[in-house]
């Protein structure tokens, strides 16, 4: 194995690159909360880590790319993965906004076939997706994710989305109405998704 290096490191958890029997991969690990009690720390760590892990395999049971799964560590609480190879597509909306309309269908497309399985990520922003190669949109951190997601998961994965776009690709409210007319085109039952996204935007206005 080659030594891991580290790309990335959130408030929950560090990221390695590092290799697994050969393939490049990626070690997300979340280290000790010195401000968190040691053992409702461990708790905390260990049911995200395993929550991020069963959440990946359910949402590729359903249709869904995530990356594949090679090992969990729960003493580590690290999870190794395959590392997708490709760009987030925060970075790439940023970078090609031309082609903003057409990645935003396929983001739109993604997010209908998880929530169809009752599936919801809870964390759903532009830089928990990577575009592979070939256009693929791969979902990942999906650590606050539900599987029997309600309506209410549901209304909020998709507000959470449009407030991700309002705020972080601000130009690009078009590429939004693509995405969301791509997800009610195959998103059962969409008119309960709609009506639930305006009480949840309306709840916000009153609080
Ligand atoms: N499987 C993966 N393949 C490629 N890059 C990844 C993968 N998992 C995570 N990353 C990179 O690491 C960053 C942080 O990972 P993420 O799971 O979103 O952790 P955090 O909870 O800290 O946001 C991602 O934005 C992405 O750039
Ligand atoms: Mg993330």
């Amino acid at each position: 194995m080659t030594d891991p290096v580290c790309i990335a490191k959130g408030a929950e958890a560090e990221v390695f690159v590092s290799s697994f029997l050969g393939r490049a991969s990626i070690i997300k690990k979340r280290s000790p909360k010195r401000y968190r009690a040691g053992e409702l720390d461990y708790q905390l760590r260990s049911s995200r880590t395993k929550n991020e892990a069963r959440l990946m395999k359910e949402a590729r049971r359903a249709g869904v790319r995530t990356p594949m799964i090679y090992d969990i560590d729960l003493a580590e609480c690290s999870i190794t993965m395959e590392e997708i190879k490709g760009t987030k597509v925060k970075d790439r909306l940023d970078s090609d906004p031309g082609s903003a309309a057409e990645i935003c269908i396929a983001i739109g497309a993604a997010v209908a076939r998880l929530h169809n399985s009752g599936i919801c990520h809870g964390d759903l922003t532009t830089s928990n997706m990577i575009i592979t190669d070939d256009g693929t949109i791969c979902l990942i951190d999906l650590s606050m994710g539900k599987t029997k997601a309600e309506l209410e998961d549901i209304g909020v994965d998709v507000r959470l989305l449009e407030r991700a776009f309002t705020s972080a690709h601000p130009d690009l409210s078009e590429a939004f109405s693509a995405l969301m007319d791509s997800y009610l085109s195959i998103k059962k039952d969409p008119n309960s998704v709609l009506r639930k996204v305006e009480e949840i935007k309306n709840r916000g206005r009153y609080t």
